[in-house]
């Protein structure tokens, strides 16, 4: 693939509801960086699953896919519970994971000429898709925290749904994340960890903007 030159890219693998979501928008504004939420399309194919129980195939995702315009992940559908646990099981199939990696990459290679590069959060950013990124973050929070925050925010949207069930799905998605046979969730060496379960939105993005700056900068 060609990849333009001299772009900033920011690779950021996280668990869940552990704030990345949040975080890749603050450094994408900030920068002028082209964000792709990576989580979004799984659950987009989870959501496709959902709505067609008898023709889900290969080749219609891949016919998804490929007509696939940003703004179909703007659905708020696909922030559903039920939509979540259908995604972190369609994650786990290798053909579904390789259909969705040529879009991903592109976007991370290749961002809009109006960005100066491109950030992109989810669970195989930095150990697969953008492996040679500029900037490599892990974010994570422990689970009482992201369960509370994700249980907030199914609040605001009406949703029914009560704060153990929500602690429940996230500890089974970790799990099925971690554990898979491809593409699993895992810290790499050379990734900076940030851990956000004590951290203001606020404070999270100014130590993150130090890092980068610092290597901006020299
Ligand atoms: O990040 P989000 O919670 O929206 O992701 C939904 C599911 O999609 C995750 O639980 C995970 O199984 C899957 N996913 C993935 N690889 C990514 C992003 C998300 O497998 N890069």
């Amino acid at each position: 693939m060609k990849k333009r030159k001299n772009i900033i890219t920011v690779a950021i693998d996280s668990p869940a509801a552990a704030g990345a979501g949040t975080q890749a928008k603050l450094i994408s504004k900030h920068y002028n960086l082209f964000y792709l939420d990576t989580g979004k399309i799984y659950r987009y194919i989870g959501n496709l699953k959902l709505k067609n129980k008898k023709n889900f195939s290969y080749n219609l995702i891949k016919r998804e896919i490929k007509n696939l315009k940003l703004r179909d992940l703007n659905n708020k559908n696909l922030l559903f519970n039920e939509v979540a646990v259908s995604a972190s099981k369609v994650a786990q199939d290798k053909k579904i994971r390789e259909i969705v990696h040529k879009f991903q990459q592109e976007c991370a290679y290749n961002p809009p000429l109006k960005y100066k590069g491109s950030v992109l959060d989810g669970r195989d950013i930095i150990t697969i898709q953008v492996k040679d990124a500029m900037f490599k973050f892990y974010i994570t929070a422990n689970l009482e925290v992201r369960a509370r925050r994700r249980f907030k925010e199914f609040k605001s949207l009406n949703k029914k749904i009560t704060y153990n069930e929500v602690l429940k799905t996230l500890r089974n998605r970790d799990k099925s994340d971690k554990k898979r046979k491809y593409g699993p969730l895992k810290k790499t060496k050379d990734s900076i960890l940030i851990n956000t379960s004590k951290l203001s939105k606020k404070a999270c993005f100014k130590k993150i903007k130090m890092i980068i700056d610092n290597k901006l900068i020299n």
